[in-house]
């Protein structure tokens, strides 16, 4: 591989990226030689980056042909016009006693145990006691009933990673308290699962896709190396082959971007991601490969998605860790939510939210133009500052005892209220 190509290849493929053939019909990579249980936890903390945040603000149910919209004030507006004018990601957490229908972990029977923190022994439940209210408005709390009712007879699906399941697994407890949910699932690595709820006939499943493009993991001496093969032209068919079928898919990605990986586009490896060893290799930033995967995976949206479906993309949740990092005794035990001014807006997964901002921007424009509906679930800046949030040592995972878990999310938790902010959307646009 010699630089000067792939760099004008990159070049090429970065500025004028043809969009010919960008989603698979279905025939490429459909077997995937995912063969190993990785159950390695997103390792996002090395790499902290200074970096300003600044006040990009996304307004939700509205149309929108400039990326970026800044907040709008109209308190003459009636309350439900407010709220559609709102910025909802834009808030702070105050102190709201849990509701007596929130779910707890006998009322709701399928918390995995690895984020039925409570089970696992931890103590402290005041952190379930705290309500995100958006500066300008109220968001409603989750209501079963409204949203069975909104989605009966259609297909949801999260697509991503684990902790697109985590808020899988917490919507499924928020909507167990109204209807009891049918498990159609036949995966017993718990990375395709179904649920049907028989009297809505709603259907609720979770496509497990790290990249949302094809990435081999090298088997290095029969082990999994946590080195990854990305192939940025490829949609990872496991979910795209499903996409047809759906009436609304909610995506995410992140947290695997922060390992080694090589990078191919037509069959041609342009270069790689954390691999200083490599002196022949282009070196791209992750940030690179985090974009040209979710451009890879907009652009098969907006050529294969059915008209009907609603797009949407949840931003980036970011991990906590203090005095280490997974793997070196990093923890998160902290009891309560942080407030703005004690947030690291440095830290490197706000930056990594502002390219998913930029190409889900950029993807709603292409698929407006051709009557696609898109809707960002923006929670990064609301989770930041819920680092009391995470199981920690309180999960339980058999395979990896002796670590934190200060990725996923608690169940009940602050998570669930990522199906508030879902509800809200989906009124508006169902
Ligand atoms: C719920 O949590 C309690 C601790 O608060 C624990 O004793 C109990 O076993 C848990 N029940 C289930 C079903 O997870
Ligand atoms: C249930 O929903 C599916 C689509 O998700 C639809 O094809 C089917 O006809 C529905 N069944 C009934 C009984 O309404
Ligand atoms: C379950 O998985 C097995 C093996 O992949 C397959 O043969 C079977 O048809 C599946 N059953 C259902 C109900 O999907
Ligand atoms: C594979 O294992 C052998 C024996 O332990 C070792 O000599 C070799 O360096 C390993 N190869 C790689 C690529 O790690
Ligand atoms: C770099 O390229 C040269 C010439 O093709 C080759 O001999 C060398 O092994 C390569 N080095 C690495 C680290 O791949
Ligand atoms: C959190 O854990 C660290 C390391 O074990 C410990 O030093 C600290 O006191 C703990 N803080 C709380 C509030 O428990």
């Amino acid at each position: 591989m010699k630089s000067n190509s792939t760099s004008s290849l990159f070049q090429d493929k970065f500025h004028g990226y043809t969009k010919r053939d960008r989603c698979p019909n279905l025939n490429i990579g459909s077997a995937l030689p995912f063969a190993v249980t990785s159950l390695f936890i997103a390792s996002v903390f090395t790499f902290f980056l200074l970096y300003s945040p600044n006040s990009l603000t996304l307004i939700p149910n509205q149309p929108s042909h400039s990326p970026i919209q800044h907040q709008q004030h109209n308190p003459s507006s009636k309350p439900q016009k407010e709220q559609k004018r709102c910025d909802l990601f834009k808030g702070k957490w105050v102190r709201s006693p849990r509701s007596s229908s929130y779910y707890t972990n006998s009322s709701c029977t399928t918390i995995p145990d690895s984020k039925n923190c409570f089970k696992q022994g931890r103590k402290d439940s005041d952190f379930l006691n705290w309500k995100w209210k958006p500066d300008e408005c109220e968001l409603e709390s989750f209501n079963p009933k409204t949203f069975l009712h909104l989605v009966r007879g259609k297909r949801f699906a999260f697509i991503g990673d684990s902790v697109a399941r985590n808020h899988m697994d917490s919507l499924l407890c928020l909507l167990s308290q109204e209807e009891i949910p049918v498990d159609k699932s036949n995966d017993t690595e718990d990375r395709f699962r179904t649920w049907h709820f028989p009297t809505s006939n709603f259907t609720l499943m979770t496509l497990w896709s790290r990249y949302l493009i094809v990435a081999e993991e090298r088997i290095i001496n029969g082990t999994a190396s946590s080195i990854f093969d990305l192939h940025l032209d490829r949609p990872d068919p496991d979910w795209t082959s499903v996409l047809p079928t759906l009436d609304f898919a909610l995506l995410s990605a992140g947290h695997w971007f922060f390992r080694i990986m090589y990078l191919h586009h037509s069959q041609t490896l342009l270069g790689c991601v954390y691999c200083d060893d490599h002196p022949n290799l282009t070196q791209f930033k992750l940030q690179f490969a985090f974009r040209m995967a979710l451009r890879a995976a907009y652009d098969c949206i907006n050529a294969h998605a059915p008209s009907r479906a609603l797009i949407m993309f949840r931003t980036l949740a970011p991990s906590h860790f203090e005095g280490g990092v997974w793997n070196t005794g990093g923890y998160c035990n902290r009891t309560g939510p942080m407030g703005v001014e004690e947030v690291d807006w440095r830290r490197f997964e706000w930056e990594m939210r502002e390219v998913q901002m930029e190409e889900f921007e950029r993807g709603r424009k292409e698929g407006e133009e051709r009557g696609r509906r898109y809707e960002a679930v923006d929670v990064t800046r609301a989770m930041m500052m819920r680092p009391d949030a995470h199981p920690g040592e309180y999960w339980g995972n058999k395979y990896m005892r002796g670590y934190n878990d200060c990725t996923h999310w608690c169940l009940p938790g602050p998570v669930d209220f990522w199906s508030d902010l879902l509800l809200a959307i989906l009124k508006a646009q169902v």
